[in-house]
């Protein structure tokens, strides 16, 4: 842990033994209830949302509370000053003051900065790139913790691997994994399904990607993926036909993504994406599987009720591990872990 990076902005960048430490830990914070904070001196956590959130920023405040950690959550544009990203400019627009000052003032009050950032959804080369999570981090001076960027959400991916361990029994290795696109009326970001594939087959599971034509996802990403897979002998599956794809699936993980054609041509993407409004997980495509989505998700649209309502839905385990992910990734961030 000494020498892990300064900030968490992936898991790819980090060893394979890095990974499987903060699983473990992510089990311990699940299996051991909280004790008393006792922090050896005292910490804060500054929680920048440039993007809303539910589960992030409540377990991320929860998390940080269960280690006696204060907290504060800055929503950009909504009590404190708009922005600006851009360098070299004259800022006389709405903007009052530059990420570099504001993050370089955070800096000097907190021990540490969540910032989730969406994707832009304009400019695929600075997305791919994670370019302003990248311009955050040449700003801060303590660690910034990722709290979904535009191409990476390592905190749902830690709290996902954790909760598929705890809901096979640690048996997770070469289990079907189908990480299936739905249907969404908008072109949601990739950061979710890329940090999802890259964290099955980093557990060794037996992963499809289930997409239409035009919705498949970043190639580097792919090849990323691919390594992983081979480490365990396995290869990574991509298919254009659901119900194809979902059978005999023990895991189907639905998320919605936009293609990358919106960065070209939005209004062909949209064209393309409203061909696929099937693109729905029903009883007819689970079989056994255990249904997974990191929420929010909208019923009806992603997903039939009926799955969700089932006792196959683990939605909510996945949730609440948020929690005790949050917690093994700020004791890895401030060095707490024993
Ligand atoms: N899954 C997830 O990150 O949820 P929120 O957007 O509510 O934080």
């Amino acid at each position: 842990m000494q020498n892990a990076p300064k900030h968490l902005t992936a898991w790819a960048p980090e060893s394979d033994t890095a990974w499987e430490t903060h699983i473990t830990a992510t089990l311990r914070h699940y299996s051991v209830p909280p004790a008393t904070p006792s922090p050896d001196r005292f910490r804060s956590l500054g929680l920048v949302f440039f993007n809303p959130s539910l589960r992030t920023r409540t377990s991320m405040e929860v998390a940080a509370a269960r280690l006696g950690a204060h907290t504060s959550t800055i929503v950009p544009g909504s009590g404190v000053w708009g922005m600006e990203w851009r360098d070299n400019q004259v800022m006389d627009q709405d903007a009052a003051e530059h990420i570099q000052e504001a993050i370089g003032v955070l800096s000097r009050y907190y021990d540490a900065i969540g910032v989730r950032l969406f994707a832009s959804g304009t400019d695929y080369a600075e997305d791919r790139d994670d370019a302003r999570m990248k311009r955050i981090l040449e700003a801060a001076t303590v660690p910034i913790i990722n709290l979904e960027s535009a191409f990476y959400h390592p905190c749902q991916a830690l709290a996902d691997a954790a909760t598929l361990h705890t809901h096979f029994g640690g048996k997770v290795k070469g289990r079907k994994f189908v990480l299936s696109w739905a249907w969404h009326p908008k072109a949601l970001p990739m950061a979710v399904p890329n940090s999802a594939l890259l964290m099955a087959t980093r557990l060794g599971m037996d992963v499809t990607v289930a997409r239409p034509e035009g919705f498949d996802l970043d190639p580097d990403l792919m090849k990323t993926a691919r390594s992983y897979a081979a480490r365990h002998g396995r290869q990574v599956k991509e298919c254009d036909d659901l119900h194809a794809a979902t059978a005999g699936a023990d895991v189907i993980y639905a998320k919605s993504w936009g293609g990358r054609l919106r960065y070209a041509d939005p209004d062909a993407e949209l064209v393309l994406r409203n061909q696929y409004q099937s693109w729905r997980i029903s009883t007819t495509h689970l079989g056994k599987a255990s249904f997974m989505h990191c929420l929010p998700v909208r019923r009806g649209v992603v997903v039939d009720d009926d799955v969700l309502d089932s006792p196959q839905a683990i939605h909510l385990l996945q949730a609440e591990f948020r929690l005790y992910a949050q917690m093994a990734i700020l004791e890895r961030v401030w060095n707490l872990a024993k």
